[in-house]
């Protein structure tokens, strides 16, 4: 896909692709790589919206001077202070000693510790609903208290209708790269992954920033939206209310020596001869840890069926539960599958750590596999999946 770029003739893409970085954050795969975004406003004042990545620098700094075209910044917005953002923020005002940096309360105390240089002279704070004026732009800040970090702001420019939104709206994948699922997909494992601890913040974002009239959003990662944005924003609303996006349910297996795996597949065998429009399903140990964490949250209704190992959950399984409990899962239905050739523990350990999520329904029916699935635990399947219904 050709990068869709171009916003207007005043506001710039300066961002730049990363598609040799291994893992983003040191924790996610990104098979397409990862956008860090930023842009110029030309105007009477001329603002650069965040920097990048210190991977990306150079590229980055060319793709300015490129757009400046000679001229010198006059303000520098920084918008979040994480590193693939704000990695520049001490070089490029070295490289501009006139420009200002627009910062709110949160972010001078971060600047201070990412950077050994006292930039506190040329700060401009603004706090919520105050505004920059740049010429013909305007750009009004509005705080986006952990939409990721504490110090997140978001910006809004009047005249042409323009949401930078930091983070928010954010997705993996370079800008260069077809993503043949289109937005949604990377989309959502980078909120759930990312962001979804925060689910009742962006509920507060989302309220206020209703009120604007939108018609573009310029986010920190990904692709530039703009059309339909009524569809983006209405994902972010159920995902932040952590309710289903999608009429299914997610079998998530781990598995030491394919028998708890046989299980599992058997029990999407039945799930799926029962009717269920949707099930997925996935070997924990095998498949992006992060693409499961966001089909648990994707669908209402969840089974784990986990091997039993030093008398606990397979490590994986484990961890895998650890994500979810950090992600704030809720709101769902869920049933379990153990195995055990002399001590099956892992359902045990399963309820114990589902118990203490939110609004969560367990299935009474556990399934209790010994070393091997045989003909007499179909009922318990059965069983399990009409619950679940
Ligand atoms: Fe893309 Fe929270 O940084």
């Amino acid at each position: 896909m050709e990068k869709d770029t171009f916003i207007s003739d005043s506001v710039v893409y300066v961002g730049v692709d990363d598609k040799t970085i291994d893992l983003f954050e040191s924790q996610y795969e990104v098979p397409l790589g990862i956008s860090y975004n930023s842009y110029v406003i030309l105007d009477d004042k001329i603002a650069v919206m965040d920097t990048v990545d210190k991977r990306a620098t150079d590229e980055w700094l060319a793709n300015v001077e490129k757009a400046l075209d000679g001229k010198k910044p006059d303000y520098l917005i920084v918008s979040h202070m994480e590193p693939d953002h704000a990695a520049n923020i001490a070089m490029f005002a070295e490289k501009y000693p006139d420009m200002k940096i627009v910062v709110n309360n949160k972010t001078t105390g971060m600047i201070a510790q990412f950077f050994d240089t006292d930039l506190s002279a040329r700060y401009v704070t603004v706090k919520e609903g105050e505004s920059l004026e740049l010429g013909s732009h305007k750009l009004t800040f509005y705080m986006m208290p952990m939409v990721h970090w504490p110090e997140v702001m978001a910006a809004y420019e009047e005249s042409e209708k323009i949401l930078f939104s930091a983070d928010a709206f954010g997705k993996f994948g370079a800008l260069d790269e077809y993503d043949e699922e289109g937005w949604t997909c990377e989309a959502r494992r980078y909120y759930f992954n990312i962001v979804g601890k925060y689910g009742a913040q962006v509920q507060a974002v989302l309220k206020k920033l209703g009120t604007l009239d939108i018609k573009t959003i310029c986010p920190l990662h990904g692709p530039i939206l703009k059309e339909d944005l009524g569809y983006y924003i209405g994902l972010y609303d159920t995902w932040s209310k952590y309710e289903p996006e999608d009429d299914g349910i997610f079998v998530a297996y781990g598995s030491i020596h394919g028998n708890t795996a046989d299980a599992a597949k058997k029990m999407a065998e039945i799930l799926k001869a029962k009717g269920y429009k949707k099930v997925a399903i996935a070997d924990l140990a095998r498949e992006d840890l992060h693409e499961c964490v966001e089909d648990a949250f994707r669908y209402g209704r969840l089974i784990v069926a986990s091997a039993t190992y030093d008398a606990g959950l397979f490590p994986i399984v484990e961890t895998f539960v650890h994500h979810l409990i950090a992600k704030n899962y809720q709101n769902r239905k869920v049933g379990f599958i153990e195995n055990g050739t002399w001590a099956p523990m892992a359902a045990k350990k399963l309820k114990e750590a589902f118990s203490g999520m939110k609004n969560i329904t367990v299935a009474e029916t556990v399934v209790s596999i010994r070393s091997v699935m045989k003909d007499s635990d179909i009922e318990a399947m059965e069983k399990l999946a009409d619950e679940m219904m």
